[in-house]
């Protein structure tokens, strides 16, 4: 891909381009050249021979909540009787069960448990990934996830990004005084995680029954004070008002948006924020997919993500993220590739570092084997493809 190119939008979001009998010349860690082979420059360089196989930038994750405590496979199963997943959360179970576990798990453990989980999702292609916090709901336990990811940053071997995700529910002890809450978030949390240079970005879970429009604003300035810039969860259970709030704050991305109308998509049309599907839970919660076609169609950017996470999205493999985004949101494969990886850069604000093979970008890439046509890689759903990554 040419340099400049930052994200794809409408009909572009099907370009890809293909070179076939390639070679790429990688420099500390850069790409610094690419091309046929017919004009491949004479040099000392090492040599490998991927020769058969396909190469292809590694996949961006722009939204996972990759530490936490324990599964929750007791809630699979209630919700396979009948529950629901609000009703689950109602009972004390979901997000509060996780922060339970959390705040009783010593960071060493944490830290070996999200590792287990990273490294698989690098086996799959994985070469970002951005982490939330958010299962903590205290300012001692979101310090602890937040250090997690800054030391994971530190010791795995892709790109780790971390987002303070405090305002992901109101915890059981401010159930009656959220307003404490969310003062807790701003004048505790905020300066501390600020001080220690713990967040790339900020959440917020606005939707029913978690935050309303007007507190993700507050919320989102006050983290603006810091520099630290906006995410959103937005529009899973309901028309929320997320796409507008996040929209206002000028927030990198708007992940979710399972419920969206044409106001909403007007008005990520008017901006710069990325509209992220998340395929994953809208699977393995029963609910609606984010209605990609249509909005593609109206000329709009997207991403997708994997939401890897224990209580809506257990799952990291992007391959099956690719797949279910063709099935169920409409996506063309080649969409798909490119919301996996040049706009999902760009809802992390990395489009100028990854997502493409460009000269000057990170040499993060994924070797799979030869296929027919790129149609077959979301076609063979479940499958990691990868046969080797360099990150
Ligand atoms: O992105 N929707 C909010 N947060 C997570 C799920 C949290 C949980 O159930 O543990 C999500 O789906
Ligand atoms: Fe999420």
């Amino acid at each position: 891909m040419p340099e400049g190119v930052s994200v794809l939008k409408g009909k572009d979001m099907q370009h890809i381009e293909t070179i076939d009998n390639a070679f790429i010349m990688v420099q500390d860690d850069l790409i610094v050249d690419f091309g046929p082979m017919s004009v491949c420059p004479k040099n000392n360089f090492t040599v490998y021979d991927h020769q058969g196989k396909w190469l292809m930038p590694g996949f961006v994750d722009s939204h996972t909540h990759a530490v936490f405590a324990t599964a929750r496979h007791q809630e699979f199963v209630m919700r396979i009787q009948g529950k629901t997943y609000v009703e689950i959360a109602n009972e004390g179970g979901g997000i509060l069960n996780s922060a339970k576990k959390l705040r009783e798990m010593d960071e060493e453990l944490l830290y070996q448990k999200a590792l287990v989980h990273i490294n698989n999702a690098i086996a799959c292609g994985t070469a970002v990934m951005e982490i939330k916090s958010g299962y903590g709901l205290s300012t001692e336990a979101e310090l602890k996830i937040l250090r997690v990811i800054k030391r994971l940053k530190n010791t795995v071997p892709i790109k780790i990004l971390s987002t303070f995700l405090g305002a992901h529910a109101i915890p059981t002890e401010y159930k009656e005084n959220r307003g404490a809450y969310i003062d807790l978030i701003i004048n505790d949390m905020l300066p501390q995680i600020a001080k220690e240079k713990l967040a790339d970005f900020m959440d917020v879970f606005c939707d029913f029954g978690f935050f309303t429009p007007q507190e993700t604003d507050v919320l989102l300035k006050a983290a603006e004070q810091y520099g630290i810039k906006a995410k959103i969860h937005g529009n899973e259970l309901g028309i929320s008002g997320g796409v507008q709030v996040a929209v206002k704050n000028n927030a990198l991305s708007v992940d979710h948006l399972e419920h969206i109308g044409q106001e909403e998509i007007e008005c990520l049309l008017s901006s710069e924020t990325i509209p992220v599907a998340l395929p994953g839970s809208s699977f393995f919660l029963k609910i609606p997919y984010t209605p990609c076609r249509q909005m593609i169609d109206a000329g709009l950017p997207v991403a997708i993500a994997s939401d890897f996470n224990p209580g809506s999205s257990p799952h990291y493999n992007l391959w099956f993220t690719w797949s279910l985004a063709c099935l169920y949101n409409g996506l063309l494969p080649n969409e798909g590739f490119n919301a996996l990886t040049i706009n999902a850069a760009k809802a992390l604000g990395l489009e100028k570092e990854y997502g493409s093979i460009t000269k000057g970008k990170k040499a993060a890439f994924i070797t799979t084997r030869a296929f027919e046509s790129i149609n077959e890689m979301p076609y063979w759903f479940g499958v990691n493809h990868c046969i080797e990554n360099r990150n």
